[in-house]
């Protein structure tokens, strides 16, 4: 045990190991921590000494060794690489993952991001320097006002949740101006929303008023005016909704909202289901957030932050932030202030996330505006395909109703069986895939929410519905061992999440010397 009272990696092994001596199984090798492994003296790099060196620290100076772990060049390369085949990628396979989109990255994309001119540059470069960068920013920007229908973008926001509150930001400016921040404090949403909705009208100070989705899992415009009032500033709405369907009365709910002096913003994480299909823009949108990485194909994470562009209203776009990018004749600029303007301010440091916006202009260009419908199309087509599959073994909450881009369970089916969602989800680890998302939206009664994307070509659908009809098959056939103890096959077993929340452990502390 080391000093927190956790295993150390030789206990681990003992464990965990599945009987090998080193803890390897064949191909799935175990990997200690780098603390664990390295040593002080050990090292990848030769650097001489400094010699003719003073220090300028004076007494801040660092008086202990910095015990950081040395590793040679060919064990932090190992190190590393075994610790990324216990991550699970979409290079590596099928991500169903409902609500996130965890679709193929294009090499293209990758290959242009990574271009000096794109990759290197600076934020702080002088403009003149920089007229390719802020050339893709106005071009970005562009494609998303044509596929979008609306009038302005702002682009800073790093994140579709930052784009929320960028969205609802400039809807507190246009209120505010008219003179009502007091008297409209309410911000309605759906109880099928994703958490970050309400979550973003409570950090601007609003309170949530929901409104109850109807039995088809969808909105109804009737269940929004019986909740409007003079005291609602906005809506906010997904469409396509959580449940992966359209939101069938969009128009008359963008009708009650502005009857009602109120605003309306869409939720648009779903957009990559609507492209070239619809223009939120005509379905009476006032502000709506564009998750880059899930509609044109940007990494999620890891290449740093994302981006979450906002596309809004003729009658919001005065509100955008700075900065922005302005073409003046031949030459673009940066306008940073937003003195004299009814611009909110500013939300980021610059003007936005250039390794994002490079990749999605490259997807956009390259798949042009045949392509990106058909993507659109492919992506619906796929979690038809599977919904269709699937729907005599498993439960769906709406019924036979086609849906957009995810295809939605419910747990009906699992009743008696032993056998819970989670159970479900952690087996599907062990046939090697990504679990769906599960339990949410929360309307639906253990739900179970798979999105293909485009990206899966029929064959590799095929496998993934097989692989889930098989399970399906084994909870109707009593085989409950097959889930509880899953997953069995994996690197680790089942964690305990809700120890790993409450009691994250961050540090490593080195074992005791008993
Ligand atoms: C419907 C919906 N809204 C908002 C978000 C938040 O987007 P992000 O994760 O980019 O902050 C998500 C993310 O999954 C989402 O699915």
């Amino acid at each position: 045990m080391n000093r927190q009272g956790r295993p150390t990696r030789s206990e681990r092994v003992a464990a965990d190991g599945g009987g090998t001596f080193t803890g390897n199984r064949a191909l799935d090798m175990e990997e200690a921590l780098i603390f664990e492994i390295g040593r002080a003296d050990a090292t990848g790099v030769d650097v001489d000494e400094p010699t003719a060196f003073q220090s300028r620290l004076g007494p801040h100076g660092r008086t202990c060794e910095l015990d950081l772990p040395g590793l040679t060049e060919p064990e932090a390369v190992r190190h590393y690489v075994r610790l990324s085949r216990n991550n699970y990628s979409i290079d590596a396979g099928t991500y169903p993952l409902g609500s996130c989109t965890m679709k193929h990255n294009p090499r293209l994309g990758e290959k242009i991001a990574r271009l000096p001119g794109f990759a290197d540059a600076h934020p702080l470069q002088p403009v003149s320097t920089a007229q390719g960068a802020l050339a893709v920013i106005e071009q970005l920007a562009d494609a998303l006002m044509t596929m979008t229908g609306m009038s302005a973008i702002a682009m800073p926001p790093k994140a579709g949740a930052h784009g929320e509150l960028c969205g609802m930001m400039a809807i507190k400016a246009a209120i505010e101006a008219r003179g009502e921040a007091e008297a409209r404090r309410f911000v309605l949403v759906p109880d099928s929303a994703h958490g970050t909705n309400p979550a973003t009208a409570a950090l601007i100070g609003l309170s949530v008023r929901p409104v109850p989705a109807g039995a088809d899992g969808t909105v109804s415009a009737a269940a929004v005016r019986s909740v409007l009032a003079p005291d609602v500033a906005a809506i906010m709405l997904t469409n396509p909704n959580t449940c992966g369907l359209f939101e069938r009365e969009i128009a008359g709910v963008a009708e009650a909202v502005h009857e009602a002096g109120a605003y309306f913003y869409c939720d648009g994480a779903n957009f990559n289901a609507i492209v070239g299909k619809t223009r939120p823009g005509d379905l009476g949108v006032d502000a709506m957030h564009i998750n880059l990485h899930k509609t044109f194909s940007t990494p999620h994470g890891g290449g740093g932050p994302g981006a979450g562009p906002v596309a809004l209203s003729e009658r919001l776009a005065p509100y955008a932030p700075v900065p922005f990018v302005r073409r003046e004749g031949e030459a673009l600029r940066v306008v940073e202030h937003a003195a004299g303007s009814a611009s909110f301010g500013r939300m980021c440091a610059f003007h936005g996330q250039m390794g994002m916006f490079v990749r999605a202009l490259s997807f956009i260009l390259s798949h042009g505006a045949d392509g990106l419908r058909q993507a659109s199309e492919d992506a619906v087509l796929s979690a038809n395909y599977v919904r269709a599959c699937l729907k005599d073994v498993m439960t769906a909450p709406f019924g036979d109703r086609p849906c957009m881009h995810e295809a939605l369970f419910d747990d009906r089916w699992l009743k008696d069986t032993g056998v819970t969602t989670l159970d479900f989800a952690k087996a599907m680890i062990d046939e090697g895939y990504h679990p769906m998302t599960v339990y949410f939206p929360l309307i639906v009664h253990g739900a179970m929410l798979i999105e293909p994307t485009e990206s899966e070509s029929k064959a590799s659908l095929d496998l993934f519905i097989m692989a889930l009809r098989d399970l399906a098959f084994s909870v109707k056939a009593g085989d409950t061992e097959r889930f509880v103890s899953a997953p069995s096959l994996a690197p680790r077993r089942r964690l305990d999440e809700t120890r790993a929340a409450r009691q994250p452990v961050l540090r490593w502390t080195p074992p005791t010397s008993d």
